[in-house]
């Protein structure tokens, strides 16, 4: 039993598969440079745009500088990990596949579990951000419609933090992303091109124009930055050291996506010495953008104010300069919408991947006859973070998916320390340096990571994976492809006359 919950899917099988979709063919275009992009493409989002500002003013203060520091060094150790296993499964596939080639398949259905937490419940967080960029322009320009697209009012219920208004902006940017996906996405490498340098210009212009003020108001910037670490209020998580590390797990949503670029291995020219550069140079490079942008804005504004849908335009509009306010919102808005759709089309592919395995219903996986894609799920998907975008509060499901991920990052982490000791013959064009040392320390950052998250994230974090366990053994057990492959072969040599 024990044996059939750790099946594996055979590495020969997955590369079958991956050549007769054209994947195992993908030709190998991408230098560094392109590796980087892409990176950064995926990356920078709702976590630098909106979360640092709820980082600040509700667990780190100041120090939130810190809490980047921390999400970065554990996503560096995840980073190397994943790269090493893009490397020996070069095909487009996800943590999902590696685990089911290397650990077994309970394990890929949990790191596929964790992965739609990932993915949908992060494409909804990015549309609650997206949102509040949405309200700041308008509220720019002096429009005050009807209805209040920011969460602004929250209330529990049994532990859930539920919105008391309806987020008609993320509600409308689900859909139409959606209907994109639905209708297929192409030129996706042009669209990541632009969005990746409207992103980084508008990060690399609000960086311009608070340096500029901390030049001229170095004691505005020094008041503001007293307390570095504002004393911890009583309780885990309110300022203090805690403080640091509980915005180490909200802020780490800002550096998700790196993952992105371990996908794109088999279309790497050089695995070897380009993964390691595009994942680290991506996550470096994001990692000094954060520590600029969350150093200046809290010296800009005090903290304690930064609890805001849309707080780095307003650490423009705090130093005055009203340009800056319009191009930060267009190019979040713009930036954010990029995001989302890189991770919903990964959604669609994780569940489509999971339905072909029989882990999924058929209909999972269903492809639409004219415009290729995998409709059903892409609409099924879109309604759900339709529905999570529009009633929950931005903390609680970026908490969410932070520990879907986190979750990942640890299985991948010791996936590769495991693979080292069992199959240390595969072929690996890249090897993770110093195992098992990067990989413990992956999972040590990634576990600390969870533990220090909040609360009501975890309660239901825990029970979504209770809900994963409850499908997987109510209906993927009995319909996976390679059980079934399993019973097949032993009901063949049991019928088989001993010789
Ligand atoms: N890292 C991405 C963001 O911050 C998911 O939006």
């Amino acid at each position: 039993m024990a044996s059939q919950l750790l099946a594996k899917k055979p590495l020969t099988t997955i590369m079958a598969e991956a050549a007769d979709t054209g994947e195992h063919s993908l030709k190998r275009s991408l230098g560094p440079i392109n590796l980087i992009t892409l990176g950064i493409g995926a990356i920078i989002g709702t976590g630098i745009f909106t979360l640092t500002g709820v980082a600040a003013a509700e667990f780190a203060g100041p120090a939130v500088v810190l809490s980047f520091i921390v999400a970065g060094i554990g996503c560096v150790f995840a980073g190397l990990c994943y790269a090493e296993f893009a490397t020996m499964i070069p095909i487009a596939g996800s943590a999902y596949t590696y685990g089911y080639a290397t650990l077994g398949e309970i394990i890929a259905w949990i790191i596929g579990w964790a992965l739609v937490l990932e993915y949908a419940f992060g494409a909804a967080t990015v549309a609650v951000g997206w949102s509040g960029y949405v309200s700041s322009i308008l509220a720019f320009f002096g429009v005050k419609l009807p209805f209040n697209a920011t969460p602004a009012v929250s209330f529990s219920l049994f532990g859930l933090a539920i919105n008391a208004k309806v987020d008609i902006f993320a509600l409308a940017a689900i859909i139409i992303v959606t209907a994109v996906l639905v209708i297929g996405v192409r030129e996706t490498a042009n669209l990541n091109s632009t969005a990746v340098i409207i992103k980084v210009s508008v990060v690399l212009i609000f960086i311009g124009i608070a340096a500029n003020f901390a030049f001229a108001n170095w004691s505005h910037m020094l008041a503001n930055w007293h307390p570095f670490i504002p004393q911890n209020l009583g309780s885990f998580g309110q300022y203090g050291w805690s403080g640091i590390m509980r915005g180490a797990t909200v802020v780490f949503f800002a550096y998700i996506g790196f993952d992105a670029v371990s996908t794109a291995a088999q279309e790497s020219k050089n695995p070897q010495k380009d993964m390691p550069f595009g994942i680290l140079g991506s996550l470096i490079i994001c990692t000094i953008l954060y520590i600029l942008v969350s150093g200046l804005l809290t010296g800009v504004k005090n903290y304690s104010t930064l609890m805001s849908p849309a707080p780095v335009a307003d650490g423009a509009a705090a130093i005055g300069v009203r340009w800056g306010i319009v191009v930060i919102d267009i190019g979040a808005i713009a930036g954010l919408a990029s995001v989302m759709l890189v991770m919903l089309l990964g959604q669609s592919r994780v569940l489509y991947t999971m339905a072909h395995d029989g882990l999924l219903p058929k209909w999972v996986g269903k492809i639409h006859p004219r415009f290729r894609t995998p409709y059903l799920t892409s609409i099924a998907v879109g309604v759900l973070v339709a529905f999570l975008a529009a009633f929950f509060n931005l903390v609680f499901l970026g908490q969410l998916v932070s520990l879907g991920t986190l979750l990942a990052f640890t299985i991948v982490c010791l996936g590769v320390w495991i693979m080292r000791v069992k199959q240390p013959d595969v072929p690996r064009p890249f090897r993770t340096p110093f195992v098992p040392l990067v990989p413990i320390l992956g999972i040590i950052v990634c576990l600390a990571l969870m533990i220090t998250g909040t609360t009501d994230a975890k309660i239901v974090f825990v029970i979504w994976l209770i809900v994963g366990l409850f499908i997987y053994f109510g209906y993927s057990r009995r319909h996976s492809t390679v059980q079934l492959e399993i019973a097949r072969a032993s009901s063949g040599s049991a019928r088989r006359p001993a010789p």
